[in-house]
């Protein structure tokens, strides 16, 4: 018998500490009704005491979602502990998940105390937090450059103090998989009630190595590995949840273990994910990238026909690829519509809400064939994002482009209710544009990053422009889906200054004093 290894997918949480990649209350209850589908057992829904915003947004996934354990993220301190504990209520499984930092610089320097101290506040915060759940998690911070012998310490007294998991962050991605394997065989050996508790990882990518880490501690007795979709993270991300499902499952003979996850939801959570979050996939990206089933060569093509095996070690459909096909046209009906879109894990709020969607549907269907679940779930992001946090919106948008001339755009915006024009040349139509645009906000913004990836194939395929701004040291992204990329630009521009205007203070869970 295999051993069971649990997946903790932390996307809407340490996922959403990549910067710009913060997501709406209603864009997380897609993301998590999306993992639960794929059946993750833990989704850490977020940060409660962060705002009031995150707050709301782990209280509505706990009401949704039935079938995975919610979790919340706390410090080690009352404050925290008791606003998890508060946004968790009607959760059906909940766990809290408790943290303070372990190694020299980060006691030193951070937290500015003694280690006796720092095991003190551990201990008050598994306790305290036992008596919201009896699901409580711990992770020594920075345990990747902390000292064994302090983490023996620690845990042990967590452990009796009432933590069910332990959970060892490479929080700086500093870990070498062979050795970080050893750390963790050590401390379930040299811990006297390590079998009380649950072992687990938790790598960031910043050697590349975030996957590797945490399969080299699967390998040496953890039995939970956090994770995100498509690696999303702070800086270079965490370990991509999966690359670690499928590697677990493709080399079972190694692992010995398995995992509960449906696999064929994979590609699902990928672009959802990729479209909320405005952060592209890499085309080859392991078991998400557009090249990841793709065989160019003669030579392979020809092994695969004769043989799959010759040359795939997983299948394309068993992480959702077979799923990616035409799904509605032009003549599709409401019905058809609305139950595709309760497949993909979205639902209407109201009538107005579908109808809405519904109209948008057609229109594109109008200048597109065929309709892919991707295009679905592009037009969906817009609709919701519309709904929520709209102060300016694009009402018309005209550019001269010819060979020779200087591109110009004239662009009509709402904002704020009220209609205003503005023009501009630029050096092509997406930067006259924008310009245009800029004219009107003047948002002072800068902006960092401008991409446009192909949603499907085929030159009447919707363009996903994503931007980056950046002011005053807060970053958003925004993207926009069109089957014309200058308009597909001017949308991605406008809902990032639209993410601009929308209040987002909050506390970082890693960078204040506890
Ligand atoms: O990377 C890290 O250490 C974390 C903790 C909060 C678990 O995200
Ligand atoms: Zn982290």
């Amino acid at each position: 018998m295999n051993d069971k290894l649990i997946i903790f997918d932390t996307t809407l949480r340490d996922g959403e500490q990549s910067p710009g990649a913060s997501m709406t209350r209603d864009e997380k209850i897609r993301i998590a009704r999306a993992l639960e589908r794929l059946k993750v057992d833990v989704i850490e829904a977020g940060f409660p005491a962060a705002s009031p915003g995150d707050f709301e947004s782990v209280e509505a996934v706990a009401r949704v979602i039935k079938d995975s354990t919610v979790c919340g993220l706390a410090r080690a301190l009352d404050k925290d502990i008791d606003k998890a504990g508060e946004a968790l209520k009607s959760a059906q499984r909940s766990r809290i998940h408790t943290f303070i930092a372990t190694s020299p610089i980060h006691m030193q320097m951070k937290l500015q105390m003694q280690p006796e101290q720092v095991i003190e506040y551990a201990v008050r915060a598994v306790k305290r937090a036992r008596q919201f759940t009896d699901d409580v998690e711990f992770s020594p911070e920075d345990a990747g450059r902390s000292e064994e012998d302090f983490l023996c310490r620690i845990l042990e007294a967590v452990i009796d103090a009432g933590a069910t998991t332990l959970n060892i962050p490479d929080t700086v991605g500093y870990s070498i998989p062979q050795q970080f394997g050893a750390t963790i065989a050590n401390l379930i050996q040299r811990i006297p009630n390590s079998d009380k508790a649950i072992f687990s990882v938790h790598c960031h990518n910043d050697l590349g190595l975030a996957v590797a880490n945490s399969l080299a501690a699967v390998m040496n007795g953890a039995r939970q590995v956090e994770c995100t979709i498509n690696g999303l993270g702070e800086r270079a991300g965490n370990a991509s949840l999966e690359e670690v499902v499928m590697a677990i499952r493709t080399r079972k003979d190694v692992f010995k273990c398995e995992t509960r996850l449906d696999t064929r939801e994979i590609m699902t959570c990928s672009r959802l994910v990729s479209s909320i979050t405005g952060f592209p996939v890499q085309p080859n990206k392991a078991i998400v990238g557009a090249n990841a089933f793709a065989h160019e060569a003669g030579i392979h093509q020809d092994g695969v026909l004769k043989n799959r095996e010759t040359y795939e070690i997983m299948r394309a459909e068993d992480v959702g690829w077979a799923a990616n096909k035409m799904v509605l046209g032009k003549h599709s009906g409401r019905n058809a519509f609305k139950s595709r879109m309760t497949e993909l894990g979205f639902e209407f709020a109201s009538e107005e809400e579908l109808n809405e969607a519904f109209f948008r549907f057609k229109q594109l269907a109008d200048k597109k064939h065929d309709i892919f679940d991707e295009d679905l779930q592009a037009l969906i992001s817009e609709v919701s994002f519309e709904t929520e946090d709209e102060h300016t919106k694009l009402i018309a948008l005209k550019v001269c482009s010819e060979t020779g001339e200087v591109p110009n755009a004239t662009v009509t915006l709402r904002v704020e209710g009220r209609e205003m024009t503005g023009t501009s040349s630029g050096s092509g139509a997406v930067d006259a544009s924008l310009k245009a645009i800029e004219s009107i906000v003047d948002s002072k913004a800068t902006l960092e990053l401008y991409s446009v990836n192909s949603i499907t194939n085929g030159t009447d395929a919707q363009g996903e422009v994503t931007v980056r701004l950046e002011l005053a040291g807060r970053i958003v992204n925004g993207s926009g889906a069109d089957t014309d990329i200058v308009i597909a630009s001017a949308k991605a521009y406008i809902n990032a200054i639209n993410k601009l205007q929308t209040s987002n203070k909050r506390q970082h869970p890693q960078k204040g004093d506890v």
